[in-house]
């Protein structure tokens, strides 16, 4: 059995894709995964008790078979994974699915693997979703925690001064991080040297929102998101309902709000000030679901 947690990204998604650092949190919700020997000659694995999928069968089938081959148990195996994440809404369910897999069949065969391995096995089945991962949703379920991501050189630990509150509001539907990285790329296509200026500028924000980590200034922070946002939507990655989140978080005293994730659908992260109450009552009343998370120094 083993356990893999969810993630929110503060600053920096679809960046991160191009090499710009990007910041994230660990979720205490997260996916729990029990791996056994399969009792007949073909693997399967179940998600939420729905049907038995087969590896190699349906997208989700391929990626069971990458994550199968880059594990190699060595016999058949039947993987049960329990998701409390809202799948395709930004919070990194498929990376924890994956994390939390690798980590049981790694308990199964009795082989302790480093957490740069379990990231690299847990990739093979994220890229059959993603196509070309940046590798920040894998880091952040296997470690946990508040980090910054830099793709091909790794993780920094931030240590927080103050602990950190969040509320997460799910528009009601959910989008492709593969469509939502391709509406980017085209963007790059049409407007190179825009697109280049604002990865500039979404790194001067992650720099920024990292001091005011370190610093515990909540104000920095949420300026740094607002921000980031706002480039956010000039690639087309915000809707309707994200604004709509936004505003009703805003009026109800957040800090900063953003989509957080591929955007085009999911969730909107809104930092507030201690007490999270006013937007989920603000969220819940407007129709939308929303919880909260705390993520401690
Ligand atoms: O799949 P999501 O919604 O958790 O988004 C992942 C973050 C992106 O930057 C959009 C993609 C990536 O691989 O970093």
């Amino acid at each position: 059995m083993a356990r893999a947690c969810g993630k929110a990204i503060l600053l920096g998604e679809h960046a991160v894709v191009h090499g710009v650092p990007a910041l994230v949190v660990g979720l205490e919700r997260g996916v729990e995964a029990i791996a056994r020997r399969s009792t007949d000659s073909t693997s399967v694995l179940y998600i939420n008790g729905g049907p038995p999928i087969l590896a190699g069968d349906s997208e989700i089938g391929g990626a069971f078979q990458a994550l199968l081959d880059a594990c190699n148990p060595g016999f058949p195996v039947q993987i049960e994974l329990m998701s409390t994440l809202p799948i395709g809404a930004g919070v990194g369910s498929s990376a924890a699915m994956g994390v939390a897999a690798v980590r049981a069949l790694a308990t199964l065969t009795g082989h302790l693997i480093s957490p740069e391995l379990e990231q690299q096995r847990a990739l093979a089945w994220e890229r059959i979703f993603h196509g070309n991962p940046s590798g920040i949703d894998t880091a952040a379920a296997s470690y946990g925690g508040c980090l910054r991501y830099t793709r091909g050189v790794g993780v920094e630990r931030i240590s927080l001064r103050e602990p950190l509150t969040f509320v997460l509001g799910y528009c009601g539907y959910g989008s492709s991080t593969r469509a939502m990285v391709e509406r980017v790329a085209e963007y790059q296509a049409r407007q190179p040297q825009r697109f280049a200026e604002q990865l500039s500028a979404i790194h001067e924000l992650v720099d920024s929102a990292t001091i005011a980590l370190h610093a515990g200034n909540l104000l920095e922070l949420g300026h740094s998101m607002d921000q980031n946002q706002e480039i956010l939507t000039s690639w087309g990655l915000s809707t309707t309902e994200l604004d709509t989140l936004r505003e009703l978080a805003k009026n109800a005293g957040a800090l900063g709000t953003k989509l957080t994730g591929a955007g085009g659908g999911g969730c909107v992260i809104a930092l507030c000030d201690g007490n999270p109450a006013s937007i989920v009552s603000a969220w819940q009343s407007a129709g939308f679901s929303a919880f909260t998370a705390s993520i401690s120094p």
